[in-house]
């Protein structure tokens, strides 16, 4: 594998978010195993996000969430179906944008300096396999354009690993 080389992301939001995508193609080409490509795919974006304080991955197991790859504190390992933002956003199959978790019904604190959060659901061939989550210590950290690339960047990862999962 070539060197990651770091970028400088100093043009706009967009601008940075697209070189961000640009660099997960270029990881996620060189790589077919599962578990190496989310662990590249959290690092990537924990040293892209500013003030963030967990990125990482939950990955459907036995009916229940289950600590995948991330970068961050120790985190809780297994979330049940439909709990907390991670379950949630899981069920409904929809990205949850969550700007003060103190004000989400049944939010789960793994770490406590997390003030804001979003989860994006990752949906390989129609099925869901997981969720990818992201926590900050600001009120309101991520706003729709936040939500718009994070979403592309899941959309990658997944059609690529539905090529390389043996589907
Ligand atoms: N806050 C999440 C739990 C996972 S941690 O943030 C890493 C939730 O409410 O589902």
């Amino acid at each position: 594998m070539t060197v990651f080389k770091m970028a400088s992301y100093s043009g706009s939001q967009e601008q940075n978010y697209e070189t961000l995508l640009k660099q997960l193609q270029t990881l996620i080409e060189d790589e077919t195993d599962e578990i190496t490509l989310l662990a590249n795919a959290s690092a990537l974006l924990n040293q892209f996000l500013e003030h963030i304080n967990w990125v990482g991955f939950y990955i459907w197991k036995d009916d229940e969430l289950v600590l995948g790859p991330f970068q961050g504190l120790p985190a809780c390992t297994r979330i049940a179906y439909g709990k907390g933002v991670c379950g949630t956003a899981f069920k409904e199959r929809k990205t949850l944008r969550v700007a003060d978790v103190n004000q989400f019904p049944g939010h789960i604190a793994c770490d406590a300096a997390s003030r804001s959060e979003i989860v994006i659901p990752v949906v390989i061939k129609d099925q869901l396999y997981g969720v990818l989550d992201i926590d900050s210590p600001k009120i309101d950290r991520f706003d729709e354009v936040d939500q718009q690339y994070l979403e592309e960047y899941v959309r990658i990862m997944s059609q690529y690993l539905f090529s390389n999962l043996g589907n």
